[in-house]
């Protein structure tokens, strides 16, 4: 047995709520964002990239916020190549015991023609920019943006002047996933060899995954020395995502035996992470996703069921319970009590003040009224529905009836309060989910085209709830929406009224800059 505490550490660097919220239409309030940032630090996240602080007010209070409440994890904010980015961002860190600037600049041909800088000028605002940084924090990282298409011989130039400047961390971005394994380790082999001072600094690496090809290319960049591996839960990200957070630190520990290194993962923390993140980004963790899909540990067929029966390493190379997924996660029924409830709910990362318990307490006991059994993922969507449809929130459905069958045309009742003004509204539809939303849409009329609507099932059973996330596009801006209810229909509703109650937010936001006005490339 190798002795772990002698391993070289791998820095697991987290940006979920960066790189992951970038995503169009995985947006995040600030709420779930304190959440999740919650759960990383517990889950034992070296660095969280908690947003970018310039990009909008609502950036700037989510960072200030997980800096004042972080516990172990360093705190760290983006920001481009620009003073007023590095201050921004610094504001919004300094709160944290442990706070990182990182900052960035796209190096490679491509990216330098964008701000139309030469060779020569790029490498003046890298020293001034990394400079002024590092007088501002100790701890400062530098991504050259489009490392992996960027000449050899100016990476390495480029790369010794953040050093000089005072980068303690180079992160080499695969900025388009366009590199592939052995060339992601000759990559950090050759800076390691050929930049001066690289043996003073912690290498990182930062894969998409437009070919598939992250978790490799990040593992690969790791056995030629990079110690900090960027990555997001579910490799949520832009485009196909990022290196996935589950897949790296699983494929570590399971293959300690070629990879050895170690890392402060809380591996059994995996699974709550990944359907917190799932509900709240809307977007579902594909069914035969790795770790963490649906059927990761599901064996359909009966070669497998007998292997399985009669050992489970047959067919098993790491356990259930590694990643946090109990043999049945059946938790409570009908005759569960308030502290089974909140204990249960600590469990899944929710804290709730005696208030909050008790309303969700009155939902929990309707939920269990029309379904037998409560598992873990009813819970999660019970609270996300919570947040996004209960009281407080712009659009509040109070009841709504709907006629469908074979004959149409099906109609929909609906009363919603708006605003805290109760108003009714009965509209007819292509089915029943259509005439729902077009009741919606009488009472809250608005131009937002539906992009995506989409059902899936919590749990299994006829009596189970239905998912249903709803994705929408105004000017450009991207919402989703996600309800669940044992009444398929009821919960489309729902999703479609969540994703109008973001938009309203998303309306109303003031001051700052706009993200969508950002602009990666705009460094002047
Ligand atoms: O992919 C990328 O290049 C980035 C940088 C901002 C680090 O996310
Ligand atoms: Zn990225």
């Amino acid at each position: 047995m190798t002795d772990k505490s002698k391993q070289d550490r791998v820095l697991i660097f987290d940006t979920t709520l960066r790189d992951g919220e970038q995503s169009p239409g995985a947006t995040m309030t600030h709420a779930e964002k304190m959440e999740i940032a919650g759960l990383l630090d517990d889950m034992g996240v070296d660095i969280i990239e908690a947003g970018f602080p310039i990009a909008s007010e609502g950036d700037f209070a989510a960072v200030s916020e997980i800096a004042k409440n972080s516990r172990n994890s360093v705190i760290c904010g983006l920001a481009r190549a620009k003073l007023i980015d590095i201050d921004r961002c610094w504001d919004a860190v300094r709160h944290a015991a442990q706070p990182r600037i990182h900052t960035f600049i796209g190096t490679s041909p491509l990216h330098r023609a964008i701000p139309n800088l030469n060779k020569d000028e790029m490498a003046d605002v890298i020293h001034q920019t990394v400079s002024h940084a590092r007088n501002l924090c100790d701890n400062v990282q530098w991504s050259p943006m489009d490392a992996t298409r960027t000449e050899e011989d100016y990476l390495c130039r480029t790369v010794e002047i953040a050093i000089k400047a005072g980068a303690t961390t180079i992160n080499i971005p695969d900025t388009v996933g366009y590199t592939a394994p052995a060339e992601s380790a000759d990559l950090i082999r050759m800076l390691l060899e050929r930049v001066p001072g690289a043996d003073k600094i912690i290498f990182a690496t930062h894969c998409h995954n437009d070919l598939g090809m992250a978790t490799a290319n990040s593992l690969a960049a790791v056995g030629a020395g990079a110690r900090q591996i960027e990555c997001t839960i579910n490799g949520l990200g832009e485009r196909a995502g990022n290196t996935a957070l589950e897949e790296v630190v699983m494929a570590m520990k399971v293959r300690n035996d070629i990879m050895p290194y170690a890392t402060h993962i809380d591996t059994t923390k995996i699974m709550n992470l990944s359907r917190m993140v799932a509900n709240v980004s809307g977007f579902a963790v594909q069914y035969n996703k790795a770790i963490v899909g649906k059927n990761a540990f599901a064996h359909e067929s009966g070669i497998h069921q007998d292997g399985m029966l009669k050992n489970a390493e047959t067919f098993e190379i790491m356990r259930p319970e590694d990643v946090g997924l109990s043999e049945t996660n059946l938790v409570m029924g009908k005759h569960s009590g308030r502290a089974a409830l909140r204990s249960k709910l600590e469990e899944l990362g929710f804290e709730l003040g005696d208030n909050q318990l008790k309303d969700v307490f009155v939902r929990f006991k309707e939920l269990a009224d029309r379904k037998k059994e409560i598992f873990s993922d009813d819970l999660i969507a019970l609270m996300r529905d919570e947040a996004a449809t209960g009281e407080g929130n712009h659009l509040v459905i109070k009841s709504l009836q709907v006629v469908c069958g074979t004959s149409g045309p099906q109609t929909a009742d609906l009363v919603m309060d708006v605003d805290g003004v109760e108003k009714s509204a009965h509209a007819t539809g292509d089915g029943p989910v259509d005439a729902s939303f077009n009741a919606v849409k009488a009472l809250f009329p608005h131009s937002a085209r539906l992009q995506l609507y989409q059902v899936s099932a919590v749990t299994e059973g006829t009596d189970a709830q239905a998912t249903v996330t709803v994705r929408m596009e105004e000017d450009g801006y991207i919402v989703s929406g996600q309800s669940a209810d044992t009444d398929t229909v009821v919960a489309s509703a729902k999703a479609y009224v969540a994703a109008l109650n973001s938009l309203v937010v998303r309306r109303s936001k003031s001051g700052g800059t706009d993200r969508k006005e950002i602009n990666y490339k705009d460094v002047s």
